[in-house]
């Protein structure tokens, strides 16, 4: 049988399956430090549970209307008043089966075949892959820590003669957990719509910051797609729950697309996260690990030798450039790094290649997103396994 020809344009992803790999060990008995995954790693707040069991037992398990429950939107939208100042209509809400279908709707409406969409290289792995399926054509943009890791007007500028859709922004961003300057948030949103293209604006990781909280897209434009969901923050990455923000003349078209490719989103996991909302304090303790981690991790792996040249302000990641450690071990590439590192040393990492092409081979991501103890045991190991890899002294002269 053969399968569409499309799917060669697709990619793994990647860290899936280092994940997996990563399973196969544990199961053989070896201890692995998990620092490759993008998950939360702290128990769902007993409200959310509770919720949850309250829906199970009034059996409120049939389908929502496609938009969601309107008690969530509204929710949803009194929260975009609290945490950035912008009044949005519930009736601009649509709830989603995680950012991952926000992501297949909001493609979905925005692109003609062969359409052009801007993104970042490094990047969300599952955006180009997205982008292909649905016959559009993602345009990587290498970006490097000079820009913040991120989409910046000057960089889109060339791109826009040759025709772009839009673009899409993520801050924090996923590999490198750095924000995009609000100055030039609202440059690239100026610059596009001026030429009539879409903004999507990807913010799973909005309220996972360490510094000033991060500007909506919403904040600068009203004519921005914004997608953001329960998996992050929220940290309820297998409820599969996520919404988006689209401008109010969209939402029938969005409506149309969820109906033929979602029904809705689960109505279990819609009660539930209700309750979320009223669980912020378990929301900032967290956030205070995830600080603290952040700041061992950091300073840990610069003395290793990792280079780590913008502070990452936000999620849960740290983008480290591994130049110095290849020159100094032999390992030919990041690629080779994070394999021995985990079957030698048994610590998970994801490499860059996951996340693009832009110097791909020279990097790896760190995911700091459990326990304090794993990570100062991670780091242990690395440090033991680079002390391995290079090369004994030579004996002094005498
Ligand atoms: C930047 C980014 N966007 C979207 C997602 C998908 O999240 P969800 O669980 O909501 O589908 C992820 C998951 O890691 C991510 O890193």
């Amino acid at each position: 049988m053969e399968w569409a020809e499309k799917l060669a344009d697709i990619q793994p992803f990647y860290v899936m399956e280092v994940l997996q790999r990563a399973k196969v060990l544990v199961a053989q008995g070896r201890d692995i430090v998990r620092l490759e995954v993008g998950e939360p790693d702290f128990p769902t707040p007993a409200p959310v549970l509770e919720a949850a069991h309250r829906a199970l037992d009034r059996d409120q398990t049939r389908y929502t209307e496609a938009k969601g429950s309107l008690v969530l939107r509204q929710r949803i939208a009194r929260w975009y008043g609290t945490q950035y100042g912008v009044d949005i209509s519930p009736q601009r809400i649509i709830i989603t089966p995680g950012t991952s279908g926000a992501f297949l709707l909001a493609f979905g409406i925005v692109l003609n075949p062969g359409d052009r969409l801007a993104i970042s290289d490094p990047g969300y792995p599952c955006y180009p892959n997205m982008i292909q399926l649905l016959g559009g054509v993602p345009v990587r943009i290498p970006v490097g820590p000079e820009h913040h890791y991120q989409l910046s007007a000057p960089l889109l500028l060339p791109h826009l003669s040759s025709g772009l859709r839009g673009g899409l922004i993520t801050s924090p961003s996923n590999p490198t957990g750095t924000l995009i300057p609000n100055r030039s948030f609202a440059e690239v949103i100026a610059l596009l719509e001026s030429e009539k293209g879409v903004v999507i604006s990807d913010e799973i990781y909005h309220g996972i910051t360490y510094g000033e909280p991060a500007k909506s897209a919403l904040n600068f434009s009203d004519q921005a797609i914004v997608i953001h969901g329960f998996s992050k923050y929220f940290a309820m990455t297998g409820w599969r729950l996520g919404w988006m923000v689209v401008p109010e003349e969209a939402m029938r078209s969005v409506e149309m697309l969820q109906q033929n490719l979602f029904i809705s989103a689960s109505t279990l996991s819609q009660q539930a996260a209700l309750a979320a909302f009223e669980c912020g304090d378990a929301f900032q303790d967290q956030l205070t690990i995830y600080d603290k981690n952040r700041c061992y991790l950091m300073a840990a792996l610069k003395e290793l030798g990792f280079i780590i040249p913008v502070e990452p302000l936000g999620a849960f990641y740290i983008y480290a450039d591994v130049t110095r450690i290849l020159a100094e071990t032999g390992l030919a590439d990041a690629q080779t790094f994070c394999r021995l590192l985990l079957e030698e040393a048994g610590v998970a990492v994801t490499p860059g290649l996951d996340f693009g092409q832009f110097r791909a081979d020279v990097h790896v991501r760190f995911s700091y997103a459990t326990n304090f103890s794993a990570i100062e045991e991670g780091v242990s190991r690395i440090g033991q396994f680079l002390g391995q890899k290079k090369p004994a002294p030579l004996p002094l002269e005498v």
